[in-house]
This record gives C-alpha cells, sequence and structure tokens, in this order.
C-alpha cells in the first residue's frame, strides 16, 4: 500500500484551509489511483518538537537531536513514498512549527535521506504571498532529495473551497501521471549537489567532511551511483 507523510504547518486553526486542502488531496489522489493510501498526517498541535537546540549533534551523530516526538515522526517519513509539506503563510514566510519542523530534520539535507520519495508542497495564504513560502519548500524538499511533483498555491481569502477542491483534481492528476509513468522530476540543484558531495565523500583523509556523513554515504553505496536520478530512482523502487 502507498504511504504518505504530511506535516502542517498550521498550529491549531479548527477552520484552517491548510488542514482542509491536505484531507482533500489524500481523498482525491486515492479516489484517482484508485487504491487506498495510508496516511500519517500530523501538525505541531498533536506533536511534541522541541527547538533544534543548535548544537550540531544532529550532523555530527547523523541522530535527532532531542528525545522527543521526531524519533517516530522521522520513522514515519522514511517509510512513506508521498511526503507533503502544508503551510500557511505568516508574513511571506512559512509558520514557526513548520520552520521549527524544518529545523529538526535539516541534518538529513547532508545525507540527501529522503530520496526516492516523492513530495507535494502546499502553501495557503490569505491572498499574497506565497511564492516565498512554495520556494523554500522547494529548495527544502530538494535538498532532501525528494521529486517535487505538485507545488500547489492557495488563497483562502480569495478562493472557495469548491475552487480549491478543483485546483487539489487538477494537481491530483499530474500525481498519479507520475505515478504510473515514473517519470520523476530531478533539478539541476539536486544533481549538482549529488556530485559535489560524492567527490567530496570520496577523499579518504578529508578533514573537511563530518565523518559520520561520510559512512553514511559509503554504507549506502551513494559513491557508486553515477549521478542523482540513478540513484533517486533506485531508492524509489526500493521503497516500492
Ligand atoms: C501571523 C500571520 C501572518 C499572516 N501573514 C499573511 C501574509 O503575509 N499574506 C497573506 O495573504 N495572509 C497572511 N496571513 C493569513 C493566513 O495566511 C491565512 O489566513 C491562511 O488561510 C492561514 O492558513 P490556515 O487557514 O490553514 O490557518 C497571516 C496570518 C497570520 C496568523
Amino acid at each position: 500500500m502507498l504511504k504518505l507523510f504530511a506535516f502542517s504547518g498550521c498550529y491549531c486553526n479548527p477552520n484552517s484551509t491548510t488542514n482542509f486542502a491536505v484531507e482533500e488531496l489524500c481523498r482525491i489522489l486515492e479516489k484517482s489511483i484508485n487504491q487506498p493510501i495510508e496516511k500519517y498526517f500530523k501538525s505541531a498541535a498533536d506533536l511534541k518538537i522541541e527547538f533544534n537546540p543548535g548544537t550540531g549533534i544532529d550532523f555530527s551523530e547523523g541522530r535527532t537531536a532531542v528525545d522527543d516526538d521526531m524519533k517516530y515522526i522521522e520513522e514515519k517519513i522514511l517509510s512513506s513514498s508521498i511526503v507533503v509539506f502544508a503551510s500557511p503563510v505568516y508574513l511571506h514566510q512559512v509558520s514557526g512549527t513548520m520552520k521549527n519542523f524544518i529545523d529538526r530534520i535539516a541534518y538529513w539535507a547532508h545525507l540527501i535521506k529522503l530520496s526516492g520519495k516523492i513530495g507535494i508542497i502546499i502553501s495557503v495564504s490569505d491572498s499574497n504571498g506565497n511564492k516565498p513560502v512554495s520556494d523554500y519548500l522547494r529548495q527544502t524538499m530538494e535538498h532532501l532529495g525528494i521529486s517535487i511533483v505538485s507545488n500547489i498555491s492557495l488563497k483562502s481569502g480569495v478562493q472557495s473551497r469548491e475552487a480549491i477542491k478543483s485546483i487539489l483534481r487538477y494537481e491530483a492528476t499530474k500525481v498519479k501521471k507520475i505515478l504510473l509513468e515514473e517519470q520523476f522530476p530531478i533539478s539541476r540543484l539536486q544533481e549538482d549537489k549529488f556530485r559535489v558531495h560524492k567527490e567530496l565523500y570520496s577523499k579518504a583523509n578529508n578533514n573537511v567532511v563530518i565523518s559520520s556523513e561520510r559512512d553514511y554515504w559509503k554504507e549506502q553505496g551513494m559513491l557508486d551511483f553515477p549521478d542523482f536520478r540513478t540513484f533517486f530512482e533506485h531508492k524509489w523502487y526500493e521503497n516500492k
């Protein structure tokens, strides 16, 4: 069964358009691909997620920095094929809870840990400021190794729920096509990053890099792949 992980940056608005969009997208997608999706959907109010302490222990030891719900959340993300990051627009940026969640998984960017997963981004403003949010979430997902198949900007003050549903139906057809054809979008940033990191981690005595990160790249066999696309596809089929 396809597994989907979604995190919402809406803290606890009972009438949240962000949460509505995630629920609705999952429902439409399930119907459109005609198979059940095992969904794990949370926002920060459901979870205990401490701030990143900033000590760098997550980067140096390759594990989450604090013993809280992130341990369990990480397992949920890693076992999913589809990852959704959905955030309200707060002064043209992601919400604080979304940023805090991202700060806690930032160390995965060096490991390109979410390679082989497809991603959906949802930003929800009242009327303006979606672009910096969708750009930031795209960049974040790309650094994590996710192939972005849909980047949805919604405006709760302008679009009715019916209009939003219609946008989501269109986006679901794009996701379905990618799931069927398995032609995954890979960005220039992802290819460049893979090449540069591969070069760094290939050198035996390189004190510029963190040794646990180099070990991870070696253990995963990442140094043997010619480019990011080949590695991504290998991880996708391994996940399936
Ligand atoms: C702190 C804060 C800042 C906001 N900043 C913006 C903004 O820059 N642009 C905008 O159009 N709406 C802004 N809004 C409105 C929200 O983006 C809008 O209500 C959206 O629907 C919130 O998502 P939700 O419905 O999931 O709670 C802001 C709301 C809050 C609480």
